[in-house]
């Protein structure tokens, strides 16, 4: 324990970031360019089957193919992606000897490219890079390109895996693990269906809520030689989250509605991004936390687990966090919510995802997923064991207060 920093209060923070973000409808094609920039010989492309039906990897392909580059393509993605498949993907990295991944899909297909490119060029033992700041500097350049409009992967630190021997879910977190080029193509996730959009876009809608009702950076105390895993929040993610959040409000309904609404896409996709470069610097908290335990035991979505519990974390954190949650009614549109008094625009704000979330069609509450309120202690207990987003909530939670959020969520 270094008790000087212990006795400091940070007064600075950071924001880390990727080399490179390319935005807009067609953007997949600009990976030509940046394959002649790198001066690639020889790429993965770290995909799945369904991308492959969808044509979109042969978009990957036709731009890859323009820079005259040599290519492989893995093509056993899977949703939550396993410590094994990371190992199947090593070892045709090892045959192939690629010397730049791209990533195709959605935050699964990302987190496997970005965990299994970290453990490329190493001795290739993935449960090593588990935690923070274990993993090693990358031999290989890393482009994701998104599918969906939900993780944000495709700017963040993080990649969530789920142990091959118990089938737990674990993170990777790494300033090294960021992909160096971002190229987020909204036209890719028009062809992305109905219920995977509306988990995505909770997904996203989680994340910047969250990044923005984190403790602030300086409620933390001061570590001066190793950094953390997240800042709390602070100026620029603060205007990262709220951007996702009015872009959120915009588009998510309307993305349900017409999924064909390139302008809605572009917004969601936008969203999503911009929420990755929030959550990632300043962090996630409960909301993640419970859905840990959810989606283990429920076989539930990421997206589907936040979006139960949202409401209820938003909810606990409303006295705490009340004028910031206020000012989240007005970025989703809640209608007056300037004319309204703080409290009760604050609370607008818990009803406008509780609202949404019906709309677009997905669960409201454990019992749909198969939860039963027996299940609750074991579920509480599960996320309290989650210390790392725990240490995010602006309000200390007891197991007995995670009890409580996931009572309200039954
Ligand atoms: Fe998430």
């Amino acid at each position: 324990m270094n008790s000087l920093a212990d006795s400091l209060k940070r007064t600075t923070w950071n924001l880390f970031s990727g080399n490179q973000l390319t935005f807009g409808p067609g953007a997949i094609g600009t990976l030509t360019g940046v394959l002649h920039r790198e001066k690639t010989k020889r790429v993965l492309v770290v995909s799945d089957q369904a991308l492959v039906t969808a044509g979109i990897v042969s978009q990957a392909e036709l731009a890859i193919q323009s820079a005259g580059t040599a290519m492989h393509v893995f093509s056993d993605g899977e949703v939550e992606p396993s410590t094994s498949t990371v190992e199947t993907l090593v070892a045709a990295a090892n045959e192939f000897q690629p010397d730049l991944f791209v990533a195709l899909g959605g935050g699964s297909n990302m987190d496997l490219a970005k965990a299994a490119a970290a453990a490329f060029g190493g001795d290739g033992e993935v449960r090593a890079l588990f935690g923070f700041d274990q993993a090693p500097q990358r031999d290989v350049k890393l482009v994701c390109i998104p599918t969906t409009a939900g993780t944000g992967s495709e700017v963040t630190h993080s990649a969530i895996l789920k142990e091959s021997s118990t089938g737990k879910k674990a993170a990777i977190l790494s300033q090294r693990i960021r992909p160096d080029v971002a190229i987020v193509d909204p036209q890719l996730t028009i062809s992305c269906p109905p219920q995977v959009t509306a988990e995505s876009g909770i997904d996203a809608l989680t994340h910047a809520i969250e990044a923005y009702l984190v403790r602030n950076f300086f409620s933390f105390s001061e570590d001066l030689d190793h950094g953390l895993p997240y800042e709390g929040s602070h100026p620029l993610g603060d205007m990262y989250a709220e951007k996702a959040i009015r872009l959120i409000g915009r588009n998510l309904k309307r993305v349900i509605d017409d999924p064909d609404d390139l302008a809605a896409r572009s917004g969601m996709a936008l969203a999503a991004t911009l929420a990755g470069a929030a959550f990632s610097s300043c962090g996630v908290s409960l909301a993640h936390a419970l859905e840990y335990p959810l989606g283990a035991n429920y076989q539930c979505s990421h997206g589907v687990g936040n979006g139960i519990v949202l409401p209820g974390v938003m909810h606990f954190w409303s006295e705490t966090r009340q004028a910031r949650l206020a000012k989240i009614a007005t970025f989703l549109g809640v209608e007056q919510a300037e004319k309204m008094q703080v409290p009760e625009a604050a609370q607008s704000a818990i009803q406008w995802v509780m609202t949404v979330r019906e709309q677009i069609g997905l669960p409201t509450g454990l019992v749909a997923v198969g939860g039963k309120r027996e299940d609750i202690p074991d579920l509480a207990a599960a996320a309290m064991s989650l210390q790392r987003l725990l240490d995010l909530s602006p309000k200390t939670p007891t197991v007995e207060d995670l009890k409580a959020i996931l009572e309200a969520s039954v």
